[in-house]
C-alpha cells in the first residue's frame, strides 16, 4: 500500500469513528469544523486519486443527484406487523396466553415502539450491503444508496465478533427537531407540509435523489436482530451486541420477569416519551428468549411472542362553534372548526382542519356539536368523533360543504377522484391572484424585496392583478400610496430591475404551475431550454422527462391551454425576463464541484451573481447564504461585505475570485 492509500485509509477510519460519537453515542470528541476539516481533506484526496475509491468511504453518505428508480427485492425473512392494543387488560391476557402456551418461566423485553418507517439491513462479511423496506412485508424497495447517506447507520461494523451475514430492522425515523425545520422550509417554499414525522420520514426514504436525502439528516434506531449465527440466544443479548458493533440500540429497553414491571414501564414512557428526540407511539413487548419465540411461533400475520401496546393519543372534549372555509393559493378550498378553546397537551386549542367533504359528512357534523379533539404525531389537531349523547336536545344545523367560493362567489368543482374542492376561478379570485403573486416575488423564486402586506395594499389599490402587472409599476404611482417613501418605492423598482437576471429555471418556478416545484422547474428548463418549446410541448415528450410523471405533465399542459397565462408570459417576455436557458450554463455540466459548499458574495463582471450560483448548482456544488465551518470557498466579488470577509478569514476558508472559479471549472 503507498502512502496516499494508507492516507485515504487512515482518514476514513478516523472520519467514521467521529460519525459514530456524534451520530450513535451522541457523545462528539472534537469540533464540527475539525470534522469538516478533515472530511474536506479525504474528499480531496479521493478527487485526486480516484482509483482508490470505495463506495464505503464516509464521503458516499453525501449522496449523488443521480437518481434511480428502486429495485424491488423480497425479503428473506418476511417483514411483519404486530398485534396491536390500546388496554393494559389485553397485555395482561398477552401475558397470561404466553404464560400457558410455553408452560415455564419466560422473560419481557419491553421497547418503545419507534414511529417511523421500518427498514431492514442486511449485513455481509461486515459491510451494509443492502437497506429494504417493509413494502409489502414480503417484498421492498432497495433503498441502499439512500440509507448510507443516514450518518448513525454503519456502512462497516466495528469490532470482528458479527455473524458473517445476518439482518438487522429498525426505524428510520427524523426527529422532531429536523421535521420542523424541513416544514418551515417548505412553508417558505409554498410545498405541502409533512402531516407528522412518519410521512416525512417514509417520504425522504423514497426520494429518487440521495443528495436530498443526506440533507435531511434522518436517524435510525434498531430492534431486532435475524439470522442463523446470531452470537446470544436472546433478543436482549443480541441487542447489546449488535450495539457493540457500532448500531443505535436504544438503550431505554429493560428486561421485565413481571407484569408489574411492564405496566409501570408503561405508566413511566406514556409521560417521558414528550422529552424524546424522536416520536413514539407505544411500547413492544417481546419474548427475550429465542427458543421460546421459536416455540410460541407466528400467526399468519404477526409472531405470537410480541404485542405492541399503543399510547392513547391526547384527546379533549369541546364545542363547535362554527366552520369557516379557506382559499389557499391553489384554490384548494379547506374547511375549518372554530371550536370553544381547550387545553390539549400544553397549547390551547382554538381551530382544527376538517380537511374534506368526505371528512365532514363521515362525521356528520352539526354546529354546536361537542366534538373529539386530538393531536397525535400531527401538528395540526384534528376533530376525531363527536358525542352524540350530548347532542339529542340542542341540535343545531347539519355543517355542510359550501357550494360557492367565500373569496369571489364562483362555484367550487371537485376534480373526479380527489378528496379537495377547489374554486376554478383562478384569474379573478384575490386569495389565489395575491398567492401566486408572493409565490411569484419569493426568495427562491424572483426574489423581489416584498412582503404579503405590500402584495395585498398593491393589489386592493388596484395596481396588481397579476404578476405581469408588476413590471408596469412606476415610482409616481408608488408614492401616490399612502405608506410608500422614495426609498422603498426606489428599492422596489430596482429588485424588479435585478429579477430581470434571474435564470429561466427560476423564472418557471415562479409561474406557480400546479406540481412544479424548484427541482421539476429545474428539470423542464434543461430538458426544453427555452419557454416556446415547453409550451409547444406534448404530454409525451414532457413524460419523458426524468421524474416527470403524467400528473405533473397534465399540469404543464393546462396551464399552457389557458389563455389567461399565455398572455402573462408573452408580457413577462417582453419586459425582459429570462425565457431561456444560459447556454454557458448548459454547455458543460459536471460533478466538479461535487460535496462543496460555496457562498458566492459580491458583484461580478463576467457573470451575474445568479449565474455562478446556478453554475455551481450545475457542477454538482452546494451554494449556501451563510459562511459557516462548513463553506469549502466563497466566490467573492467587488463590494463584498466586510463581517463575511472577517468570518471566512476566521475560518480560514479560501476565497477566490471569478476568473479562478472559471478555472476549476475549465480544469
Ligand atoms: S419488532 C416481528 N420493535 O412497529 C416483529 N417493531 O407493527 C418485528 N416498530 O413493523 C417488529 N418500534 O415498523 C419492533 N421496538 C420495536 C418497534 C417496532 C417500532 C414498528 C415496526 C413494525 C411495527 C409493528
Amino acid at each position: 500500500m503507498n502512502e496516499i492509500e494508507a492516507k485515504i485509509k487512515t482518514l476514513r477510519k478516523e472520519v467514521e469513528q467521529h460519525n459514530y460519537n456524534y451520530y450513535v453515542l451522541s457523545a462528539p470528541t472534537i469540533s464540527d469544523y475539525v470534522f469538516d476539516e478533515r472530511l474536506k481533506e479525504l474528499q480531496i484526496l479521493e478527487n485526486a486519486h480516484p482509483e482508490y475509491a470505495d463506495p464505503y468511504s464516509p464521503t458516499q453518505r453525501v449522496g449523488s443527484d443521480l437518481s434511480k428508480e428502486f429495485e424491488q427485492v423480497t425479503h428473506t425473512y418476511p417483514m411483519l406487523s404486530l398485534g396491536n392494543t390500546y388496554s393494559e387488560d389485553e397485555v395482561r391476557e398477552f401475558y397470561n396466553r404466553t404464560m400457558r402456551l410455553l408452560n415455564e418461566p419466560f422473560e419481557l423485553v419491553a421497547e418503545l415502539k419507534y414511529d417511523g418507517t421500518s427498514i431492514s439491513l442486511i449485513y455481509e462479511h461486515g459491510r451494509l450491503t443492502h437497506a429494504i423496506t417493509r413494502g409489502d412485508g414480503t417484498r421492498g424497495d432497495d433503498v441502499t444508496s439512500n440509507v448510507k447517506t443516514i450518518r448513525s447507520i454503519p456502512l462497516i461494523l466495528m469490532g470482528e465478533h458479527y455473524p458473517d451475514a445476518f439482518e438487522i430492522r429498525g426505524e428510520i425515523l427524523l426527529p422532531w427537531a429536523e421535521f420542523d425545520r424541513l416544514n418551515k422550509e417548505r412553508e417558505e417554499q409554498e410545498e405541502p407540509l409533512f402531516a407528522n414525522p412518519r410521512n416525512a420520514a417514509a417520504g425522504t426514504l423514497k426520494q429518487q435523489n440521495a443528495a436530498i436525502v443526506s440533507s435531511r439528516k434522518l436517524d435510525a434506531y434498531l430492534y431486532y436482530l435475524l439470522g442463523d449465527n446470531l452470537p446470544a440466544d436472546t433478543h436482549y443479548d443480541n441487542l447489546q451486541i449488535a450495539r457493540t458493533w457500532g448500531f443505535k440500540i436504544p438503550d431505554v429497553i429493560r428486561r421485565c420477569c413481571t407484569l408489574d414491571d411492564v405496566f409501570s414501564y408503561l405508566a413511566y414512557w406514556d409521560v417521558e416519551r414528550k422529552n424524546l428526540p424522536v416520536a413514539t407511539d407505544g411500547v413492544v413487548l417481546k419474548v427475550n428468549s429465542l427458543l421460546q419465540q421459536r416455540n410460541l411461533g407466528f400467526t399468519a400475520k404477526s409472531p405470537r411472542w410480541a404485542i405492541a401496546y399503543k399510547f392513547q393519543a391526547e384527546k379533549a372534549v369541546t364545542r363547535l362553534d362554527f366552520v369557516t372555509f379557506q382559499v389557499g393559493r391553489t384554490g384548494a378550498v379547506t374547511p375549518v372548526a372554530n371550536l370553544d378553546p381547550v387545553v390539549l397537551s400544553g397549547t390551547t386549542i382554538k381551530r382544527a382542519s376538517l380537511h374534506n367533504a368526505d371528512i365532514i359528512e363521515g362525521l356528520d357534523l352539526h354546529i354546536g356539536d361537542y366534538v373529539y379533539v386530538e393531536k397525535g404525531g400531527e401538528i395540526i389537531p384534528k376533530i376525531t368523533g363527536v358525542d352524540t349523547e350530548v347532542r339529542t336536545m340542542l341540535m343545531g344545523d347539519k355543517v355542510r360543504f359550501i357550494t360557492q367560493c367565500p373569496e369571489c362567489g364562483a362555484f367550487l368543482v371537485r376534480p373526479a377522484g380527489e378528496s379537495a374542492h377547489y374554486c376554478p376561478n383562478e384569474s379573478g379570485c384575490p386569495p389565489q391572484i395575491k398567492g401566486r403573486i408572493e409565490h411569484f416575488v419569493s426568495r427562491k423564486a424572483m426574489d423581489i424585496h416584498i412582503g404579503p402586506e405590500t402584495v395585498e395594499d398593491l393589489y386592493n389599490a388596484g395596481y396588481i392583478k397579476n404578476i405581469a402587472d408588476l413590471y408596469t409599476l412606476n415610482l409616481p404611482d408608488l408614492l401616490r400610496l399612502e405608506r410608500w417613501a422614495d426609498k422603498s418605492a426606489r428599492n422596489l423598482m430596482d429588485s424588479l430591475e435585478e429579477s430581470k437576471t434571474v435564470p429561466f429555471e427560476r423564472v418557471l418556478f415562479a409561474l406557480g404551475i400546479r406540481y412544479v416545484g424548484e427541482t421539476v422547474a429545474k428539470r423542464l428548463a434543461y430538458a426544453f431550454l427555452n419557454i416556446e418549446q415547453l409550451q409547444q410541448a406534448s404530454l409525451e415528450s414532457l413524460m419523458q422527462v426524468n421524474e416527470i410523471g403524467e400528473r405533473i405533465a397534465r399540469s404543464v399542459l393546462d396551464y399552457f391551454a389557458h389563455e389567461d397565462n399565455t398572455t402573462i408570459v408573452k408580457r413577462l417576455a417582453r419586459y425582459g425576463l429570462q425565457m431561456r436557458v444560459d447556454q454557458t450554463i448548459l454547455s458543460d455540466r459536471s460533478d466538479t464541484l461535487n460535496g462543496l459548499s460555496i457562498v458566492v458574495s459580491g458583484t461580478f463582471t463576467k457573470h451575474s451573481r445568479d449565474e455562478y450560483k446556478a453554475m455551481i448548482e450545475q457542477h454538482g456544488g452546494k451554494c449556501s447564504s451563510s459562511v459557516s465551518g462548513k463553506t469549502n470557498y466563497i466566490l467573492a466579488g467587488d463590494h463584498i461585505g466586510p463581517a463575511k470577509l472577517e468570518k471566512a478569514t476566521k475560518l480560514g476558508v479560501k476565497i477566490i475570485n471569478e476568473d479562478e472559479f472559471l478555472n476549476i471549472l475549465e480544469e
